[in-house]
């Protein structure tokens, strides 16, 4: 950690906007003051843009005007100026063809929000799943003084007296419909029974998992990523994150000298300990690639082998996130990786100080939540990277959501090309397949979906699951919700429609999967291969316009991030020229 402030006061680049008395100043302020600013609003101090998802129909960022109006407050009372900027949403639960072929997009309008406009720093309001990234990711780009506030996750869902998971029990109910083990009335029961608060998932899914990623890098204050939504605390986390984000422009504190690669070794560590989604290998890839960071996969691998997973939380285990904050949350989990070595004490966080100042004080309030090493869900909880002949560039998996006896796993391939033909045949009684197979779903990658959809956890065979089969080796292109489980190889990568070897699987064909050696072979020789990936022809569908188009033009691997390739690097926010 070596931070020097900046020196204040000095002039920010708000003021090429509204300092002064020329004509163009006088246009830009005169505007703003029919929302009755008083005029000393613009004399010079740190204006903050609120960059707030809000949407009504992105329901787990559904509060976040509210908690914007107590980031205001902090504001104004560090003598800053508050704008609330809406930029684009998008919901997980609601946006087709998926929320991620839209991350990208989102994450280009965001650095151009903050850029074309009177910004000095960045508050990131965000919650569902790909909000965090895409905002952070555009911020990033940016490079301006910028701090996360989640909206925090919703409290715990009740279903018989049992804790129910979102997401986790909607494809657990699913399955036991399936199965003949539970009523449909009984699932729409269950349903009105998973989200009773306001908030994101309450799992250790994608937006529970990016909450802490974003504490675990210092791009939030600490403790920020597991307040309930409805807890009064999560408004004092925004008040105090406003009163904040005010001296960090005053420090010039960007995110370049918080996200150094020891911070994304620390989330990495930090992920493996929470169990947390291998969603958050694609988004921190990308947005490392904003800060021209060198992450890899081979990153993951290394940092997170040796790290126990000890956050009992769903989908690996037992509880929800409103009794991890009770436990102590992140800060408990940062300490005890500190305390193992296994983070880097000194990295700087948004506080302006090093991270083992935030958490060194905190106590475990519960060891049944946040465990003890010795009873870790699993001893080694990192994101598995395998490679080999079906997967040149890697593919990963989440070792505390699979099943230990199918990391060693030889079996017969049973190919899907793509998610139409999935579901085509899955429930097919005479479909040719049991619980040794291995299931190929194709053409679920970034340019293949398109978007590359959480798919990859494809449902198992309706007549398996009667016979009581609960897991089985799935391998895909495809990503797979944070709130999944299963022995899932996802992102397999170069994908299918780019022409990897995944789109010449054919039914039939055996396929080795060996998590200790990270091998995942396709058993055929070399010269057959060869063979068929020179006679392969692409059989996606490709856009001809749209951002669609742009999309599938432009988006690069699963394995460096799904990020479009002329996004990557931090560009600044350089004053443009005024046009009036
Ligand atoms: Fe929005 Fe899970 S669907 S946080």
């Amino acid at each position: 950690m070596s931070f020097t402030p900046a020196k204040w006061p000095r002039s920010l680049r708000s003021q090429e906007w509204y300092g002064g008395s020329s004509r163009d100043v006088i246009y830009h302020r005169g505007w703003m003051k029919n929302q009755g600013w008083p005029h000393d609003m613009f004399d010079g101090r740190p204006v903050i843009g609120i960059l707030n998802t809000w949407s009504d129909l992105t329901p787990c960022n559904g509060h976040l005007r509210e908690l914007a109006e107590k980031v205001k407050a902090g504001i104004y009372e560090a003598g800053g100026f508050p704008v609330e900027v809406p930029v684009f949403s998008a919901s997980e639960n609601t946006y087709r063809p998926t929320a991620m072929m839209f991350r990208n997009l989102a994450a280009m309008a965001t650095e151009e929000a903050i850029r074309g406009q009177p910004i000095d720093g960045c508050v990131l309001l965000v919650g569902c799943d790909k909000t965090t990234p895409s905002l952070m990711m555009g911020a990033a780009s940016c490079d301006l003084p910028t701090i996360v506030v989640s909206g925090g996750p919703m409290l715990n869902g009740y279903f018989r007296g049992e804790r129910v998971g979102s997401g986790t029990h909607l494809w657990k109910f699913s399955e036991a419909v399936k199965a003949g083990e539970m009523t449909q009335e009984e699932f729409l029961e269950a349903e009105a029974s998973m989200s009773r608060s306001t908030g994101t998932c309450n799992t250790m899914g994608t937006a529970s998992t990016m909450a802490s990623m974003a504490e675990a890098l210092g791009m939030a204050l600490s403790g920020n990523a597991a307040i309930p939504a409805v807890d009064s605390r999560r408004r004092v986390m925004a008040q105090m994150t406003g009163r904040r984000i005010v001296q960090m422009v005053k420090d010039d504190l960007k995110p370049s000298d918080i996200m150094t690669k020891e911070a994304f070794e620390n989330a990495i560590r930090t992920n493996a300990a929470i169990g947390g989604s291998t969603n958050a290998v694609v988004h921190m890839l990308a947005i490392a690639g904003r800060v021209g960071i060198d992450l890899t996969l081979e990153d993951w691998d290394r940092c997170g082998r040796d790290v126990p997973t000890i956050v009992n939380l769903m989908p690996s285990g037992k509880y929800l996130m409103e009794e991890f904050y009770y436990a102590g949350g992140l800060p408990v989990v940062l300490k005890r990786l500190a305390e193992a070595g296994m983070l880097h004490k000194s990295a700087l966080t948004v506080s302006g100080g090093a991270i083992w100042d935030e958490i060194a004080h905190v106590l475990n309030h519960n060891e049944d939540v946040i465990l003890p090493a010795d009873r870790a869900l699993t001893q080694s909880g990192g994101i598995v990277v395998v490679r080999g002949n079906l997967a040149p560039q890697g593919a990963v998996l989440k070792p505390s959501a699979a099943t230990p006896a199918l990391m060693q796993h030889r079996g017969r391939a049973v190919v899907f090309e793509d998610i139409d033909d999935y579901k085509a045949k899955i429930a097919d009684p005479d479909l040719d397949i049991d619980e040794t197979c291995v299931m190929v779903l194709k053409n679920c990658g970034p340019k293949g979906y398109p978007g590359m959809a959480e798919v990859g956890n494809m449902g198992l065979p309706p007549k398996l699951l009667k016979q009581g089969i609960t897991d089985m080796l799935r391998i895909s292109d495809a990503r797979m919700s944070g709130t999944a489980y299963g022995t899932v190889v996802l992102h397999t990568s170069p994908e299918a429609a780019a022409g990897g070897p995944l789109a010449v699987v054919r039914d039939g064909d055996m396929i080795e999967l060996d998590v200790e050696n990270r091998r995942l072979s396709l058993d055929i020789p070399d010269a057959e291969l060869a063979a068929r990936l020179s006679a392969w022809t692409p059989t996606h569908a490709v856009a001809t316009s749209g951002y669609l188009m742009l999309h599938q033009s432009h988006v690069e691997g699963a394995d460096t991030g799904a990020d479009l390739d002329f996004l990557k690097g931090c560009r600044g926010a350089p004053v443009g020229k005024d046009s009036h």
